[in-house]
């Protein structure tokens, strides 16, 4: 069993299903916390160093969010051009520094493996935000936690899923992460629908096909949409050499109601990691699905906060210690 405390979360090819199990049952009690029907303050005194040194909403205020559901401080840098690493210092240094500082660490950063990089200088836990196009861990965990429990309504388990996963599939590290995550399971089936110049790392598809699933590859939505769960994801603009050649691939898999009615079943539950392209060029998820109960867009960001917390409590080793540092919410809230 891989033992949490005190570990880097840098890749999903940490976890086995056992620790996966772990994470998302942790995850689970966490939403009376986030929910505010109670708070928890076993990281009171405890400090996060959030370091997002790309663009981010979700990420970064939700491992913010996380750490201050569980009592503890958020220190946060956003943006290399704001941090010593835009003079010249080398992540080692600055891990050195901020490790210094903190009890924990979370980073995005625009270059592949940089975190793992990072790491090495740390000598406190660091947990990946997003290390360019490589992977994005935490968002894997959250998509998992998210499909079970939308997959619980129709007495469905992580095991002999049908998944589509769609748009740029190269450079999404969600989708990276995501399919790694998924050849856990058994019988899984993932068709992969993106322009061919896009289509998932040889790497990944290896690490599928290897693990005996079924991996269906097209550059077509006609006939390929029938599935439990249909991912969506945005052209990843920023790994392109420019907008021009992004532009060349924005908008050809737009997913809308008549294509959703047309293609997929009934009940397909719509996921996408976030944020949707919803300017009228790109479109890659459109409005007129929003009132859908299987759009689960935005109960899977909320389930971010969940995982995150989850994450946290493991790396600091107080996951069994949640009820011990319980308290009453003294204020007004809508949440449920
Ligand atoms: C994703 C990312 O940053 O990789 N966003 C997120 O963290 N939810 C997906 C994206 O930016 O398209």
């Amino acid at each position: 069993m891989m033992t949490f405390q005190g570990s880097h979360i840098l890749s999903v090819s940490q976890f086995d299903r056992d620790a996966i199990a772990r994470i998302l049952d942790i995850s689970a009690k966490m939403a009376p916390y986030a929910a505010r029907k109670k708070r928890c303050y076993v990281l009171e005194g405890a400090i996060l160093s959030n370091l997002f040194f790309e663009p981010s909403t979700r990420t970064r205020v939700s491992f913010g969010t996380a750490f201050n559901l569980l009592g503890g401080y958020v220190r946060e840098t956003v943006g290399q051009e704001n941090s010593s690493l835009s003079k010249g210092e080398s992540l080692f240094d600055t891990a050195q520094v901020i490790s210094g500082y903190s009890d924990v660490i979370t980073m995005r950063h625009p270059k592949m493996h940089s975190v793992a990089e990072f790491a090495k200088g740390s000598t406190v836990p660091v947990i990946n935000g997003g290390d360019g196009a490589n992977e994005h861990p935490t968002q894997a965990l959250l998509d998992l936690f998210t499909i079970q429990s939308e997959m619980m309504h129709y007495q469905k388990g992580l095991d002999n899923l049908n998944i589509v996963l769609m748009g740029d599939l190269k450079h999404g590290r969600t989708v990276h992460s995501l399919s790694k995550l998924l050849s856990l399971y058994k019988n899984v089936k993932i068709t992969m629908v993106s322009p061919t110049a896009l289509q998932m790392p040889d790497s990944v598809i290896s690490t599928l096909e290897n693990a005996g699933h079924q991996v269906v590859i097209t550059d077509t939505m006609a006939g390929n949409l029938s599935c439990d769960v249909i991912y969506q994801t945005r052209i990843q603009q920023e790994r392109f050499a420019s907008k021009d050649e992004a532009d060349l691939y924005r908008g050809h898999f737009s997913l809308n109601k008549e294509v959703y009615q047309k293609y997929c079943r009934e009940n397909t539950v719509i996921m996408h990691p976030l944020p949707r392209d919803s300017r009228p060029e790109a479109n890659e998820l459109d409005t007129d699905l929003n009132d859908l109960d299987s759009l689960a867009i935005f109960r899977q960001a909320q389930n971010g906060v969940l995982v995150r917390m989850a994450l946290f409590a493991l790396t600091l080793g107080v996951e069994d210690q949640l009820t011990q540092f319980e308290k009453d919410v003294n204020w007004h809230t809508n949440k449920r």
